[in-house]
């Protein structure tokens, strides 16, 4: 009798922009910071990597576009972070293929959305998401993925 023994790593985190985050570095500096969005994609690849995460990427400024890749991601990764930028406060149907894609997930905010305006107090997301971290800028998204390392790893 032959025993297969098979380990599997969950490791792979997709990190998920939606509207108006690509503006990162041309938005107010006050409430976002300075960085530039690919100095904060290069820096969370650097955060993941030390940690042994694998990271993927994807923005888009475009609804249905977001809702196809959640529809897609079954088999690509295990967990996601999230900044879906105004769309957290309405988008029901980012909400709806969120829920379809069924992974582990942090909600990440680089302001802190519960202490600007009224409208931002929502998030349409936030019940599916294990944690949501918001107004750390881009410490939030280390956090995020030092959480969702502790998810994967338990
Ligand atoms: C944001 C907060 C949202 O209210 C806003 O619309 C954004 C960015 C944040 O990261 O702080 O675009 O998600």
């Amino acid at each position: 009798m032959r025993t297969c023994l098979t380990v599997s790593v969950r490791n792979r985190i997709e990190i998920v922009h939606g509207v108006n985050l690509d503006q990162l570095g041309r938005r107010d500096p006050a409430v976002y910071g300075g960085l530039t969005f690919d100095a904060l994609e290069y820096q969370i690849t650097k955060w993941a990597a030390d940690m042994g995460l694998s990271t993927r990427f994807f923005q888009t400024n475009y609804e249905g576009q977001l809702v196809e890749h959640f529809h897609k991601l079954e088999g690509l990764a295990d967990a996601i972070i999230i900044n879906p930028g105004a769309w957290t406060h309405y988008a029901w149907a980012i909400r709806d293929a969120l829920e379809i894609a069924g992974l582990p997930t942090i909600e990440v905010h680089l302001s802190d959305v519960k202490h600007r305006e009224e409208w931002r107090r929502v998030s349409v997301i936030e019940d599916l998401c294990l944690a949501t971290v918001s107004g750390q800028g881009p410490e939030g998204y280390h956090v995020a993925l030092e959480r969702l390392k502790e998810a994967l790893d338990g």
